[in-house]
């Protein structure tokens, strides 16, 4: 019997590489000129992430982090670089198109939450439900499952202004999970809550990493920035080392 053994090409196997990266980043540049001052928020970033991967971003204030969470979610575009998403370079995506994958893959925990003052905090959850084609009984039902998740339920009739800073930073939370993205990019999602509110969150993230979901957390603390299987560190724009759990675990940082 004659079997079929049709060589893999070189290039099929560098775009199955290419595809198990979700996110790839190559020398990615963004400048911000205010009132003739140049800053350089990202200084040729070159980075990947794997489906499915757990990585946290680490840096001090001003390093660029949250910069480099707008153009990994695709909501601003680089001055320099290339980007990679599922394999594709951004600039084939159409806008529609891009916009349908950012909406499908991707939940956002934005830095200062956007969440809508008028709106309770079950509506502000709701809102990516929107979009779907959805009855409003399943939309209700998945917002009360990300609610429960953020042990929020009993603020749900709550507007921003009614609730704690770590209660809203719970709503941006419920909100980002909702959908159930396969990817949750978190701009410090645990930045205003206390330690123990802090803790229930991130064993939220491992659980949502255990069940396959691709998590990038940043942070300025280390202690989170630990509990992920790669910590990348930024500084001034620019990557200053990438560390692996197994490193992390074995103390090998800044050796
Ligand atoms: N829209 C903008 N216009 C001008 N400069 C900007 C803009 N956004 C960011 N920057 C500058 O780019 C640099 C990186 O900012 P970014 O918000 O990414 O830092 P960050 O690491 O998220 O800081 P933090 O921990 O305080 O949130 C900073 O120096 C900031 O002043
Ligand atoms: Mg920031």
């Amino acid at each position: 019997m004659e079997t079929d053994k049709a060589a893999v090409s070189r290039e099929e196997v560098r775009k199955l590489e290419e595809d198990f990266k979700m996110i790839r980043l190559d020398n990615i540049c963004k400048t911000y000129e205010v009132g003739g001052d140049i800053v350089k928020a990202l200084d040729h970033v070159s980075i990947h992430i794997k489906e499915g991967e757990f990585v946290s971003i680490i840096g001090p204030s001003g390093s660029g982090k949250s910069t480099l969470m707008n153009m990994i979610g695709c909501l601003d575009v680089a001055d320099e670089g290339s980007y990679y998403l599922d394999g594709i370079a951004i600039e084939e995506y159409s806008e529609d198109n891009l916009a349908m994958v950012r909406n499908a893959k991707i939940g956002f925990v934005f830095q200062n939450f956007n969440l809508l003052n008028r709106l309770s905090a079950q509506e502000n959850v709701e809102l990516p439900l929107l979009y779907k084609k959805m009855t409003k009984k399943e939309r209700e039902r998945l917002v009360m499952e990300a609610l429960n998740q953020v042990k929020l339920t009993e603020r749900k009739g709550h507007k921003p202004m009614e609730l704690s800073g770590g209660q809203q930073q719970r709503v941006a939370i419920a909100r980002a999970l909702v959908t159930n993205p396969a990817m949750i990019l978190a701009d410090e999602p645990t930045g205003n809550l206390d330690s123990g509110t802090g803790e229930k969150i991130m064993s939220l993230f491992h659980e949502l990493h255990a069940k396959g979901n691709t998590i990038v957390l940043i942070t300025h603390d280390e202690k989170v920035a630990d509990q992920a299987e790669r910590k990348i560190r930024i500084l001034d724009g620019r990557v200053q080392e990438i560390i692996s759990r197994q490193d992390i675990k074995d103390g090998k940082e800044n050796q």
